[in-house]
């Protein structure tokens, strides 16, 4: 994810820069640049690549100058290049800018300012930025950039400077992190606080909607409505490794808390203002395409492969097309029949797995269109398919995926509403009440993560148990076989995910006194059904807990040892919840029995090996 990082002081400018940007490696980049105020003017330096590449450059040609800003660039508009990195500049090549974010109205903008002679070199949304700024700009840069983002919709961190006034750095927050740094002398903007912790500890934290103006001996805070505001100075007491993970323990553990703010920026931009339909712009396949649709493979790996299980339910369920789910490793080996009408879907999170690129090349060989779900823009899936739908959830660094899998849900959801439009497989009212339900996701996610200590008392007396089960039916059973991952991969305790109806064709042999079971049980038309199979389980002595809608309480509380409510959403959307207690109860079982969290043993985060 991009990192940004700002300096004005007295000292030269690049080191710190350069330093600032190492320290927001760990969120991933894949190109990176600053810019400085020189002898000459603004002067900016930026490459593809690692930091490394552009160190050699600024060997060669350094910036010498004691105000600048950097970036380090996550490819979201346009591929990772030279020219698609920050920071960019206006025609006049008098203004620079630094963002994190998406500009949701950016192609809009671009019309507009190419319409009146501004000449854009770059894919990106962040040089429309420095060519709005530039056009408002008439002589006050705190006013011109508080006009530019009145007109911007969508999520922004900014770092601006202006050659026209070099003693400015003015920094804006909406809804995308941006703190600054407060030194003597000096002062700092940082998107983490990893980026400017080694100067200072002093930080003020921007809320949505403010802004800074930063000089060498001072910072001045307000609105971007332009109302001075006062605020707390908030003094850092985590050492540098903390601070990379936002003060959290583990990144696995700031990256489930880190999920609603990704399903935010996921659905952002795709669903219309009206909130009655879905619009996938990004995409280029057409309506003619989507109605000659016929069947959907969907291909992926563990815990996308998971994401791919509920993303078959929710397109048969909206689209009314057939859907396969398959494992990329054996998917090609099988001799799939994929025929021109098959639309295949890979879900990547990295997009460099090696089965799931083997899958895609495979059904491009037998002419299908293919569709990437990854989360990143400039992977090798995402170059080699037709289309692709990114999921906003920023770099994952735990091995164990989360935010990326309740991303890839959405995605799925998104675009079976998307074929929904166009098919006119679903009402109006539907789709809309669809829609609605998704935006109560993140803040019920946020009301589950607010009782991570009962799961953490859950997972306590789980990791004293050698084996689990995790039952459920339809999609609860999609996202019994993800927690069931989840556990083994981090904890190493032995689960299974069963569908809640197989159990008695076998596996119910191996219920015993005490043994762990989860059931899920979100779906209310399966809801006796379900129940059923946990009375089969409990008979023979199984410790049940349940997971279930708020309401449901009463009902299934009679049928479980103990219960734990997720709020109330419609079924389809339900693993979007249902999941995220399981992966703070893999977490605290993890944690409790003394594994490395982040990286368990044997796996790696990407598999680019067959
Ligand atoms: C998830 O927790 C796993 N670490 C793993 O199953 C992962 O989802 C799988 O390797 C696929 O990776 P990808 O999404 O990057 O293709």
């Amino acid at each position: 994810m991009c990192g940004i990082v700002g300096y004005i002081g007295k000292r030269d400018s690049q080191d710190i820069l350069i330093e600032g940007l190492k320290k927001l490696e760990y969120r991933g980049y894949d190109s990176a640049g600053i810019a400085v105020f020189t002898a000459n003017g603004l002067e900016i330096s930026k490459s593809k690549g690692r930091l490394a590449v552009l160190e050699d450059k600024l060997r060669d040609e350094p910036l010498a100058g004691s105000v600048g800003i950097g970036h380090t660039r996550w490819a979201t508009h346009g591929k990772p290049s030279d020219v698609n990195s920050h920071p960019h500049t206006d025609n006049s090549a008098k203004f620079s800018v630094v963002h994190n974010g998406i500009v949701e109205n950016y192609l809009d903008l671009k019309d507009e300012l190419t319409a009146k002679g501004h000449v854009f070199v770059s894919e990106t949304d962040t040089e429309v930025i420095s060519h709005l700024v530039a056009d408002e700009y008439d002589g006050n840069i705190v006013e011109a950039v508080q006009r530019a983002v009145k007109r911007m919709r969508g999520a922004f961190a900014l770092g601006v400077l202006t050659e026209f006034e070099p003693e400015k750095l003015v920094a804006v927050r909406f809804a995308s992190p941006l703190v600054i740094g407060i030194g003597e002398g000096e002062n700092f903007i940082g998107s983490d606080i990893p980026a400017i912790l080694e100067h200072t500890r002093n930080v003020y934290i921007l809320n949505d909607g403010e802004m800074a103006v930063l000089t060498r001996d001072g910072v001045e805070l307000m609105t971007t409505e332009g109302e001075f505001i006062s605020k707390e100075i908030y003094h850092v007491d985590w050492d540098l490794v903390t601070a990379e993970k936002a003060g959290f323990d583990h990144f696995m553990l700031k990256e489930i808390y880190e999920q609603p703010k990704a399903y935010r920026d996921t659905m952002l931009g795709r669903i219309a203002d009206d909130g009655k339909s879905v619009d996938l712009k990004e995409l280029t396949m057409d309506a003619d395409y989507i109605k000659s649709i016929r069947k959907v493979h969907i291909v992926a790996c563990g815990t996308a492969y998971h994401a791919g299980m509920v993303g078959k339910t929710v397109i048969e369920s909206l689209a009314r097309i057939p859907v396969e789910t398959d494992v990329a490793s054996e998917y090609r080996y099988r001799s799939p029949i994929i025929t021109p009408d098959t639309l295949v879907i890979v879900v990547s999170q990295s997009g460099e797995t090696a089965d799931t690129l083997a899958a895609l090349r495979e059904a491009k060989r037998n002419g299908a269109r293919v569709l990437a779900i990854t989360n990143v823009v400039g992977s090798s899936v995402a170059r080699e398919a037709d289309d692709v739908l990114v999921t906003w959830a920023g770099p994952e660094i735990a091995v164990a995926s989360t935010k990326a899998y309740t991303s890839q849900l959405i995605a799925f959801y998104l675009f079976g509403l998307h074929l929904a439009g166009v098919l006119g497989t679903k009402a109006e009212a539907e789709v809309a009440a669809l829609i609605s339900a998704m935006h109560e996701l993140p803040e019920q996610v946020e009301a589950i993560l607010e009782q991570s200590a009962v799961l953490k008392q859950v997972a306590e007396s789980i990791s004293s148990h050698k084996n689990l089960f995790f039952i459920g039916r339809g999609v609860d059973y999609a996202v019994a076989q993800e927690g069931s991952l989840k556990l083994k991969e981090i904890s190493y305790i032995h689960s299974e995910a069963y569908a809640a109806g197989e159990l008695k064709h076998g596996t119910l042999a191996l219920i015993e006194d005490n043994i762990p079971v989860i059931a899920l049980v979100t779906q209310e038309e399966l809801y006796e059904k379900t129940l059923s199979n946990i009375k089969e389980v409990k008979a023979r002595g199984a410790h049940v807990l349940g997971i279930a809608n708020a309401g449901s309480e009463v009902e299934v509380s009679k049928s479980v040892d103990e219960l734990f409510a997720i709020p109330k959403t419609l079924p389809l959307l339900s693993p979007a919840l249902s999941v995220v207690p399981l992966q703070l109860i893999s977490y605290y079982a993890s944690l409790a029995l003394g594994h490395d969290v982040d990286k368990p043993r044997n796996l790696a985060k990407s598999v680019t090996v067959e």
